[in-house]
């Protein structure tokens, strides 16, 4: 199929000029002055002190100094990728979003694939969830789909992102990390938080093991919406489904490789794209019109839910491919600032509270991570679209403006930036009615936690539940507390019964009884749309 040289290059052209090949050449200050020793520090006499005057020992021991930064609060280590992506057909009818308008036109994408808990030099194939993050440099700006590999998050609310990765980084007080042998904190924390069952679940299976990144579902997570050229707006969700298929490794496989070969997905995606053998993903969306916000049991807005596809199947909107690896870690993967508020006109947002809270994270933690407000100047988080405001200096400008003002209104300059309209391609916020007094309080269609936790566990084979319930066991077996494990036994028992008796068993807990309510699987198929748009069942 059409692969590499589909790809639109504007980025990598963007990026050539960028690029510094060390010429051949004597080595110099980072000043341009030439170096005639770079072994021996200046100093009197062979056996007397190091001169101050030394100024080449001081600014390469000076750059050597400053040379980490620090690394994401979360999802700090992982491996990044060019590529390309492009629509199968126009999706006008849904969203005016220019990249997904022409099937002939590809757009330079780059991803960051991730673990969540580990720190920089973690190993891989721990049990955690994974990022799958990508960056469309698309010719209206940089659009970025912030996502993981499951559909579902652990919290309803971005408030308690702070707590939940409190719980589930190392512990405080010796750093021993959790992400392979769970200890207390993190099982105490979601034991304490029902609406992080149906995640768990997802975690103690086979899904959070993932042997390859090329081999891995991403997922969008949130409701979005998809806005067209007449403002009328779609709730969507994104799915990504590699074209090798889903593939996982087992729990055994992970602890060896975790000591033969802590790099294990990251060579693997490596290895693949310097021998040609590009990954692909199928970018496909689930769409639910406006009509049918209130049409399901579970809320859009609630993160900790999927839409079942039996209710809402995906429809495959496009192809991408990853096609060159990155040529330095640090500028690239690592200096890379993907934000859930990077959008372009025809997607918007939904009030989802995680979502809403992310949209402030990330500008936030990038400011710090990446040392002041012109980091979009990095050549890899750089739009291949043009940038012109009234936005001036911080540390690490790399623009020269040479206007006269940087202000508007203005009537001395002509440079002056004018405003668009939105027929000229300027972004407008989509124009949903809210109404209400202001409460610190969850919606009560948020507060059903185990439905959809039973319905993932029905849909496993006898040799997957087997490995979820060896997962519980294993994790669980290194909490210390006894109220913990029970209180966790005491949750499954809302998501199956044999389950959690399975579960208490291997910890040597009493098998608890059925639970008085039984949850078996609320959202049911029969539900029928009152306005299914195109590709609904
Ligand atoms: C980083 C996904 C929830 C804050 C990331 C990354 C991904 C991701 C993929 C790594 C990006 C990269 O490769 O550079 C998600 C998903 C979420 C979620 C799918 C839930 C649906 C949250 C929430 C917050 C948050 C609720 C905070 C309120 C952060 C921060 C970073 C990060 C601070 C580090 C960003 C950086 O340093 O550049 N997240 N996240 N995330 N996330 Fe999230």
């Amino acid at each position: 199929p059409d692969r590499a040289d589909d790809a639109v290059p504007e980025k990598q052209e963007q990026l050539e000029p960028l690029r510094d090949r060390g010429e051949d050449g004597p080595l110099t200050t980072n000043f341009g002055t030439r170096v005639d020793d770079t072994d021996n520090s200046l100093r009197v006499g062979e056996r007397g002190p190091t001169l101050l005057e030394d100024f080449h020992f001081r600014e390469k021991i000076t750059h050597f100094d400053h040379e980490r930064i620090p690394e994401r609060v979360v999802h700090a280590r992982g491996a990044g990728a060019y590529g390309h992506f492009r629509p199968y057909a126009s999706l006008a009818e849904y969203t005016r979003a220019d990249f997904l308008q022409d099937p002939n036109r590809s757009t330079p994408v780059f991803v960051r694939f991730s673990t969540v808990a580990g720190s920089r030099g973690s190993a891989d194939t721990v049990r955690d969830v994974r990022g799958f993050a990508t960056k469309f440099y698309t010719r209206e700006g940089n659009y970025d789909l912030v996502g993981n590999n499951f559909p579902v998050f652990f919290i309803q609310d971005a408030i308690k992102f702070p707590d939940f990765v409190h719980a589930v980084k190392p512990e405080p007080h010796n750093e021993i990390p959790q992400a392979q042998s769970a200890h207390d904190t993190f099982w105490d924390f979601v034991s304490l938080q029902p609406e992080s069952t149906h995640m768990l679940m997802w975690l103690m299976s086979d899904r959070a093991l993932p042997r390859s990144y090329r081999m891995m579902q991403g997922f969008g997570v949130h409701t979005f919406r998809f806005v067209n050229a007449e403002g009328r707006g779609t709730f969507v969700k994104f799915h990504w489904k590699p074209l090798l298929g889903t593939h996982c490794l087992v729990w055994d496989e992970c602890q060896k490789l975790a000591g033969q070969d802590p790099d294990y997905n990251r060579r693997d995606l490596w290895d693949a794209i310097e021998r040609g053998d590009f990954p692909e993903y199928e970018l496909g969306v689930q769409l639910v019109s406006e009509d049918d916000e209130f049409a399901f049991d579970f809320d859009l807005l609630d993160a900790t839910k999927i839409i079942p596809e039996e209710l809402v199947p995906v429809r495959p909107i496009g192809r991408m491919v990853l096609d060159r690896n990155p040529d330095n870690f640090f500028a690239e993967t690592e200096q890379v600032a993907f934000h859930t508020a990077h959008v372009v006109p025809g997607i918007d947002f939904t009030n989802d509270p995680l979502l809403q809270g992310r949209n402030f994270s990330y500008l936030d933690t990038q400011l710090i991570r990446l040392g002041g407000p012109n980091f979009e100047q990095l050549p890899v988080n750089r739009p291949v679209a043009t940038v012109r405001n009234n936005q001036r200096d911080g540390y690490g400008q790399h623009r020269i403006h040479p206007d006269h003002t940087s202000y508007a209104p203005n009537s001395i300059s002509g440079g002056c930036p004018v405003l668009a309209s939105p027929d000229a391609g300027a972004y407008v916020h989509y124009q949903e009615r809210v109404d209400g007094a202001k409460i610190r309080r969850r919606s009560p269609s948020f507060s059903d936690h185990y439905s959809q936790a039973t319905l993932f566990w029905n849909s496993m084979a006898d040799w997957e539940k087997e490995h979820i319930v060896a997962a519980y066991r294993f994790e669980l077996g290194k909490v210390t507390r006894r109220e913990i494990r029970e209180r966790t036994v005491e949750q499954l028992n809302h998501v199956d019964n044999d389950l959690a008796r399975q579960v208490a068993e291997g910890l040597g807990l009493p098998a608890p009884e059925q639970a008085a309510i039984p949850n078996h699987g609320r959202s049911s198929p029969a539900l029928s749309l009152a306005n299914p748009v195109a590709g609904v069942a």
